[in-house]
């Protein structure tokens, strides 16, 4: 087990991030937030602002000079700003270039300036795109097949080069769909916070394509905890590890289960397939399970149960 006293944290004011300070902070962490509000929000964290060893940073990683100074002192890195939607990504293929893969050179090279002892990079199931056989292995050939895909594979590949030329103790994560309280509702947030949103104001769920498309639901108390195990275990370095449950659920099966979790007899509206969508995607978990020591524990009825039951608490 290895023990950092001091982690940054890049877009640490977002979702996934928020989440993942909190558990940090509650460990005795020293933790820097950089985030630069793009999506993620100063109330996702401002619980922290208080607490001793706690800083927050408005700053974007595409300025080297704020990275710098921010990682002064650092030990370890877990970088997750990053632009997240696939639609965008389409629409601006180069802002995404420039925030998910400059801006990751750009936390790369400041950590080996740094001496930073781990870092840790968010990447995604994207990258896999349309490969088979499913589930998805670590070792499967790369497909991307959207700019935000291509952004993620580059980012993972940089990292992997930074491990081979300079030693720096990288560990790669490709976490599949996330879900849970605080993930930002918009057109493009994931679908069981679009579809929790639209059963709390009693809208239609909205279906993109025949709705048989596969994705594999993770929770995110489960996503945090796959994430300070990268952080903290031993002979993990140069290695990638799925981040996911194994199970598919088809989004039509998600419709039948929002349903149930929230007693309301919702109506189903059918649109076109959305722009770099991937047909199915569903994750093997074995290789986290048997290095990282990672399961997900978290079921998609309770996970949503729980999900629903927050979003009620804060209404
Ligand atoms: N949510 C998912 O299902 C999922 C799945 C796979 C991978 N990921 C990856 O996990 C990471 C976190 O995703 P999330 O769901 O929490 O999204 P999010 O949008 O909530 O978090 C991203 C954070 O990065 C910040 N950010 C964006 N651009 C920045 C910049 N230039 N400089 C500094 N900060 C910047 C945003 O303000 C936000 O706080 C991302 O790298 C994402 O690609 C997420």
């Amino acid at each position: 087990m290895k023990f950092f006293s001091s982690v940054l944290v890049t877009g640490g004011a977002g979702f996934i991030g928020s989440h993942l300070v909190d558990e940090l902070v509650g460990r005795n962490y020293k933790v820097i937030v950089l985030d630069n509000f793009r999506s993620g929000r100063v109330e996702n964290v401002s619980h922290h602002l208080e607490s001793d060893g706690f800083r927050l940073v408005e700053g974007d990683v595409r300025d080297r000079k704020v990275v710098g100074d921010v990682m002064d002192g650092i030990d370890a890195v877990v970088h997750l700003a990053a632009l997240i939607d696939v639609e965008d990504s389409v629409n601006n293929p180069i802002e995404t270039h420039r925030v998910n893969v400059t801006g990751t050179l750009n936390v790369l090279e400041e950590a080996v300036r740094n001496d930073v002892g781990r870092f840790v990079f968010a990447s995604s199931t994207a990258v896999y795109g349309e490969v088979k056989p499913l589930p998805l292995k670590e070792d499967c050939p790369l497909k991307p097949m959207s700019p935000y895909a291509v952004s993620k594979a580059s980012a993972e590949s940089y990292c992997r080069a930074f491990c081979r030329s300079y030693g720096l103790e990288t560990v790669i994560l490709r976490y599949f769909n996330v879900y849970g309280p605080r993930q930002e509702h918009n057109p493009y947030s994931g679908v069981i916070t679009k579809f929790l949103s639209n059963a709390s104001r009693g809208e239609p769920l909205v279906v993109y394509g025949d709705g048989e498309q596969t994705r594999d639901f993770i929770q995110i108390g489960d996503v945090v905890d796959a994430t300070v195990l990268a952080l903290e275990s031993d002979n993990l370095v140069g290695e990638t590890f799925n981040v996911c449950t194994g199970k598919p659920t088809t989004i039509n099966e998600l419709t039948r289960i929002v349903k149930e979790a929230t007693g309301k007899n919702l109506q189903i509206k059918h649109d076109k397939p959305r722009k770099g969508d991937i047909k199915n995607n569903y994750g093997n978990p074995a290789k986290a399970e048997k290095i990282l020591g990672f399961r997900a524990g978290v079921s998609l009825r309770k996970g949503l149960e729980r999900f629903e039951s927050s979003c009620i608490g804060h209404s």
